[in-house]
């Protein structure tokens, strides 16, 4: 289907209803025991994100012509898994932030041994949610290559592992390569992640159009990071919902620190321009994708 910019948001915002509900339907409830738990879970998780992960999953089921009802359950596992990392970047032993999604961070409201056991109850509703969801898929194969994938990608060879390096880096300057390797494994995995579990339900997808979907999602992995570089220089706090110059306050390796300001826009563009490249085998029904693309780079959130 042809899309335009006025249906693209509309999308956007169906998708983030959507995605919504299915995250409410499987947190539990803030009463449930221990609700000081519970309720660091549901605080982080139901704050007002982007949904970008859940976004990237049902826009690639929709391309793919897979019903959305299928992927619901991905896409909640997915936004979790973000969310939990998102606890787990601002403890004071990680990023040490006070501001996330425009309020106290996890560990700020509640506190730190509260916000870490929310990390880890989150990582494993994730997965909990993508064994048991009835839903999903009617193979039980293609289950176990979605959870296979999200914990590859999330792990020490994925998002944990470039969360390390993360830390590791901090106070020293990085060659372009070690740093796209970094943003590559802390953030691109899990988005990387997000198209591939949609492209798991496709049944006979073929190898070509995985693989062209996994470029694509490859390129905007990257430049999703490398604007979130670019936002903590000339975005502002109130927009980001979280503290602007906190890479710089750190000194921590950026695109904008290693490269300057308008290569990292370069970087950007190219990135953009390579996923468009990727879809070319496909057509209109890609349009929602290449959307996303476009909004990755131009975002000011
Ligand atoms: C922030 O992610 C952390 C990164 C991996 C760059 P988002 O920019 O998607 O954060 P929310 O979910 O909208 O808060
Ligand atoms: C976060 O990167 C990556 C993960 C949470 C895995 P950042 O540390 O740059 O994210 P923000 O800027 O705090 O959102
Ligand atoms: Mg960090
Ligand atoms: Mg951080
Ligand atoms: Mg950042």
């Amino acid at each position: 289907m042809k899309i335009d910019a006025a249906d693209f948001a509309s999308r956007i915002e169906t998708y983030q209803q959507r995605v919504d509900a299915s995250l409410e339907r499987w947190l539990p409830g803030a009463e449930v025991h221990p609700q000081r738990l519970h309720r660091a879970m549901r605080y982080a998780v139901l704050a007002p994100g982007k949904r970008v992960r859940p976004i990237l999953v049902y826009a690639t089921a929709a391309t793919l012509d897979v019903d959305l009802a299928r992927v619901d359950g991905a896409a909640a596992a997915a936004e979790i898994i973000h969310a939990y990392s998102l606890i787990h970047d601002d403890l004071p032993a990680m990023d040490d932030d006070d501001l996330r999604r425009g309020r106290p961070t996890c560990h700020r409201e509640f506190d730190e041994a509260t916000a870490i056991l929310a990390g880890d109850a989150l990582q494993a509703l994730a997965f909990y949610i993508l064994s048991h969801d009835p839903a999903m898929t009617g193979s039980a194969r293609a289950r176990l290559q979605m959870i296979e994938k999200l914990a590859l990608f999330s792990g020490s060879r994925g998002m944990a592992g470039g969360q390390a390096i993360d830390l590791a880096a901090v106070g020293r300057t990085l060659n372009v390569a070690e740093l796209e390797t970094m943003h590559i494994h802390k953030t691109g995995a899990l988005i990387r992640t997000c198209v591939q579990l949609a492209a798991l339900s496709a049944p006979r997808l073929g190898k070509k159009r995985f693989r062209a979907l996994d470029s694509y999602a490859k390129c905007i992995g990257l430049s999703f990071q490398v604007m979130d570089d670019i936002l903590d220089v000339v975005g502002n706090t109130a927009t980001l919902g979280k503290t602007q110059g906190a890479d710089s306050a750190r000194d921590k390796p950026t695109y904008p620190s290693i490269i300057g300001l308008d290569a990292s826009w370069e970087k950007a563009r190219e990135l953009h321009n390579g996923a468009l490249q990727a879809l070319s085998i496909f057509g209109e029904e890609a349009d929602v994708l290449r959307y996303i693309s476009a909004w990755f780079v131009e975002r000011k959130s």
